[in-house]
């Protein structure tokens, strides 16, 4: 397995809008972020993952671009964005793009000629088609509800979007669109940007039969997912993109990929397959998904997590190369998710982080992750602002008896919203974030919670990601070394070593709120220990673990030699 430096990287995801406002209007923006690099620098990341900031009408907050060759309004210039890179760029850090390119807005100067008439050159960009007997081309549900067709009365056909009806899909079959893609592409890497995160890349090569889903009894709509996710083409299209862009670069790529599975992943990523570096799966943030998604937010087990999370490690250990992540703008905060936002908050956040940046591949830690934050208890849907929260619960209320404190409950769970409240800066008026009025209301908590106070506590989970960073440096186990799973059968400890060469990482969680006595000297026998993160003030180098307890959600790391 070849070194490489996206493999040693930790990344930094920013989410701009709710970042910092540099200029008052309660929106975030790209001088914020300069403003916060010295931030960025003391945290000790590599790499920003920089959420879209290009021009776009924000139906879905940037996802839905209408211009890939300018910068949002409300997020400043192109003049910002290139002291941004340059200001990044003499700290050593490096920025990543997102490349949204499945679909784009409605209002992108392509969509517009396209829909103009049936025989305009733009027409064949997107993906139109008649309908039948008066109804949608077939059955696929929208991922922000409803069905994934819109109906063109002008030139009476339906064109495609996966997603709102203000983000038409791209139709990738045409060659067109592909080289114009990649024309944009090299525009950015030309200006000096350090690789792209890819938006649903695997939904870019539809089953060109488009034939319906299967439908759940009484449902008029379907998930086509088995018709787009990893369609016929997608790794030809990958492999053309990497042949004609991303090869003649010195870059990072992460494409983000729904319902990918472990074999396709490997595909995606094999170093001698020439496609992209790593994969964003989904399996560990679907856990407790029901019938209805994750709306429904069943009670999940630590055995299926460990499972999941061992399978993506030992499927890509040998070909391939994994992306790790727990939070990013589409999911709640895993603070809540996985550990405890009450009594154990700073335990858990910190117990959640050893266990996600010991893992191989390359952390992802998302914005306001480093602090801690958590969910925030909506007090009522008019506090929300995402378009999938908003279709759903609309959706939801039409039907009888439903309650709306139920959805409510649901979103507190579940809705993207919750990682989307301003960054907590401090204890000041709106969290330090903006002068205004914020577009999306701050966690109330964050008086309680926010950098002012992680900076001013040496104990402070803030402190602890940046060991967590700097130890990345000092141990090549952590980046190469082989993962082995312990304690399979155990519902309150994740247990796993990392080994590479003589050297072993004992690496053991506890995700209970109990005590647990656990024995490690099978691995430990004989050897010596040196303890090189914790969030227990009390553990030593060399501990004994013949019965060790195990404080709530408590963590630690040995160095065997
Ligand atoms: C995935 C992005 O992460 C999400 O925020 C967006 O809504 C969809 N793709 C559509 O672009």
């Amino acid at each position: 397995m070849s070194e490489q430096w996206w493999k040693e990287s930790v990344i930094y995801q920013i989410y701009p809008r709710s970042f910092h406002d540099s200029n008052g209007d309660g929106i975030g923006d790209i001088k914020g972020i300069t403003g916060k690099l010295d931030y960025l620098k003391k945290l000790g990341v590599d790499v920003v993952w920089l959420s879209p900031v290009y021009d776009s009408p924000n139906d879905d907050n940037g996802y839905d671009i209408r211009n890939y060759h300018e910068i949002m309004e409300e997020f400043g210039s192109m003049d910002d964005f290139d002291e941004l890179l340059h200001e990044m760029h003499k700290r050593g850090l490096k920025l990543v793009m997102d490349l949204v390119v499945n679909h784009t807005s409605d209002e992108h100067a392509w969509f517009v000629e396209s829909k103009s008439s049936k025989d305009n050159p733009k027409r064949d960009y997107y993906i139109w088609r008649s309908g039948r007997d008066g109804r949608e081309p077939n059955n696929w549900v929208s991922a922000f509800s409803g069905s994934a067709w819109e109906y063109d009365k002008k030139t009476d056909e339906y064109y495609l979007h996966l997603f709102s009806k203000k983000q038409p899909d791209l139709n990738w079959e045409n060659p067109e669109v592909r080289e114009d893609i990649y024309q944009m592409m090299r525009w950015w890497l030309d200006k000096g940007v350090d690789g792209f995160r890819m938006d649903v890349i695997n939904f870019l090569s539809k089953d060109q039969r488009f034939p319906d889903g299967e439908a759940e009894p009484g449902q008029r709509f379907a998930d086509g997912g088995r018709f787009f996710a990893q369609g016929p083409r997608i790794h030809q299209f990958i492999q053309e993109m990497n042949q004609k862009v991303l090869s003649q670069y010195d870059i990072l790529t992460v494409g983000e990929m729904p319902g990918v599975t472990v074999e396709e992943a490997k595909k995606f990523t094999a170093e001698d397959r020439n496609e992209l570096q790593m994969v964003f799966h989904f399996e560990h943030v679907g856990l407790g998904d029901g019938p209805n998604g994750k709306w429904d937010n069943l009670p999940w087990r630590l055995t299926d997590l460990k499972e999941i999370m061992t399978k993506w490690q030992k499927g890509l250990e040998k070909k391939g190369w994994n992306s790790l992540y727990w939070n990013n703008h589409d999911q709640p905060r895993a603070v809540s998710r996985f550990g405890d936002d009450g009594q154990y908050r700073e335990q858990s956040a910190k117990m959640l982080a050893v266990c996600l940046h010991l893992m191989k591949g390359t952390p992802y830690i998302y914005q306001g992750e480093e602090i801690g934050m958590t969910n925030v208890p909506f007090p009522s849907i008019e506090e929300c602002r995402d378009i999938e929260t908003l279709n759903w619960y609309e959706e939801r209320m039409k039907e009888e008896g439903v309650d709306s404190a139920d959805l409510l409950e649901a979103i507190y769970a579940r809705s993207r919203d919750n990682a989307r409240t301003p960054v907590q800066w401090d204890a000041s008026e709106n969290a330090g974030f903006t002068t205004g009025e914020p577009w999306l209301q701050v966690n109330p908590n964050y008086q309680e919670i926010n950098v002012e106070r992680a900076l001013a506590d040496p104990d402070s989970i803030f402190y602890f990601y940046q060991k967590l960073i700097e130890l990345r440096k000092q141990e090549k186990a952590i980046v190469y070394g082989d993962y082995q799973l312990l304690l399979e059968e155990d519902e309150e400890i994740f247990a796993y070593t990392r080994t590479l060469h003589k050297e072993t990482l004992l690496v053991v969680c506890n995700f209970s709120s109990n005590k647990q006595k656990r024995r490690f000297t099978d691995i430990t026998g004989g050897k010596q220990q040196q303890l090189l993160i914790t969030n227990n003030q009390h553990r030593i180098d060399q501990d004994d673990l013949t019965e060790v307890t195990i404080q709530p959600y408590e963590t630690f790391v040995y160095k065997l030699t």
